[in-house]
């Protein structure tokens, strides 16, 4: 285990009980945790892990393909990227038996409480299927008068992940759930990539509700996520009505914004147990602060883009310098980012 203090976000173990190939360089875990407490979360939502890599500490985000409602087993399908360090270690060399490293459950890409909307849209792109296969499968379990569209795009038949489970899903749910298979490697070029002419096409196509009364879920790569992004937002689709998760969190484009209020602040963090309150001395975030007085808050990707460093603000005003994940409504609702977080105008408190 890394020395690292745990104060509020206490790591443990996970072990891998088994290990599925899904297509080439996909494979799907099946993890537990060896003191028996279960892994809670809900769908749609991530798995983060913590690793020593070159005497620094790497966390690394995977989603969960697992459906809660269906109780079954937890687990997580990862694409081994191309030099690597995380998903390489997983897909080359992980065995059912080896212990992970985890700082818990997290993530925004969930179902709403309250059921308003009669078609859900699911988009997703190659991997991107991991965190949308768990939604699909809540909703088509729990929501029976949701139906459901997905939207799938990968090069082949052939390296469509979960392709089989899918086609179960059809049959087994043929008057409320739809998948439009799109393949770049296609002959009809004009059903090979989803593009900005295409996504308009298969909305009428596949359309069984009003526009306000639809959902999207958007999952994939970056590129892919900008166009429908900006499609939806062509189309008149009110941006509450979307939401994304974005698997690369690499900073791009990175444009230097400063607070509008950069003097020291006193940030204090409650949880159900303990309280700290620490300085927060402009460059550094509220995560950052928080590092150096060894506070441990839960992390990922420390760039605005993921969602596992969510707290609520109760006291004070927070401005971000990058937000991708929180929505307007997640706003109001005191939802802040700790990562790209710093508190201005006075004194912030947040609850964990
Ligand atoms: C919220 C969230 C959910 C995620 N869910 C999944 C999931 O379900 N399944 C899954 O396989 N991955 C998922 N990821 C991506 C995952 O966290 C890692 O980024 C990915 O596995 C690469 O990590 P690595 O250590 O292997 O590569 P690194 O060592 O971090 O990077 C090596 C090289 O790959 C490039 N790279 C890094 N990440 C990506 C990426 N995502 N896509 C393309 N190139 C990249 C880098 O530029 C670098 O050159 C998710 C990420 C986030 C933020
Ligand atoms: S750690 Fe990813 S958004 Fe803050």
């Amino acid at each position: 285990m890394p020395d690292i203090p745990d104060i509020i976000n206490p790591f443990y173990e996970v072990r891998i009980l088994s290990v599925t190939k899904e297509v080439q360089g996909v494979s799907t875990y099946i993890l537990a945790r060896p003191d028996g407490i279960p892994l809670t979360y809900r769908a749609g939502q991530f798995i983060t892990f913590t690793a020593q890599h070159r005497h620094k500490e790497e966390r690394r985000t995977y989603s969960i393909s697992s459906c809660p409602a269906l109780n079954e087993p937890f687990s997580i399908t990862v694409k081994r990227v191309e030099n690597g360090y995380y998903s390489r270690m997983l897909i080359d060399n992980a065995q059912p038996g080896d212990l992970l490293l985890s700082t818990g459950c997290a993530g925004l890409f969930t179902l709403p409480d309250e059921n308003d909307y009669e078609q859900v849209f699911l988009l997703a792109a190659g991997i991107g299927i991991t965190p949308v296969f768990s939604l699909l499968k809540e909703i088509l379990h729990t929501k029976p008068a949701t139906h459901v569209t997905l939207i799938y795009s990968n090069r082949s038949k052939e390296e469509t992940v979960f392709y089989n489970a899918l086609q179960d899903l059809l049959i087994q749910f043929p008057e409320r759930f739809q998948i439009a298979f799109l393949y770049s490697s296609a002959f009809d070029i004009a059903r090979a990539r989803l593009s900005k002419a295409l996504l308009p096409v298969l909305l009428q196509e596949y359309g069984k509700a009003n526009k306000d009364k639809m959902l999207f879920y958007v999952c994939g790569p970056f590129t892919y996520m900008r166009m429908v992004l900006l499609t939806l937002e062509e189309l008149g689709i009110n941006s509450a009505q979307v939401k994304k998760e974005n698997f690369n969190t690499e900073i791009r484009n990175a444009v230097h914004v400063v607070p509008p209020d950069t003097t020291t602040r006193t940030v204090t963090i409650k949880t159900q147990q303990h309280q700290y309150n620490f300085p927060v001395v402009y460059p550094d975030s509220i995560l950052q602060a928080a590092k150096k007085q060894q506070v441990m808050l839960p992390y990922s990707c420390e760039t605005g883009r993921c969602g596992s460093c969510v707290a609520i603000c109760s006291g004070g005003r927070v401005w971000h310098s990058y937000n991708e994940v929180l929505t307007d409504a997640d706003i109001a609702a005191g939802r802040i980012l700790t990562c790209t977080g710093h508190p201005v105008y006075g004194d912030v408190t947040l609850d964990l």
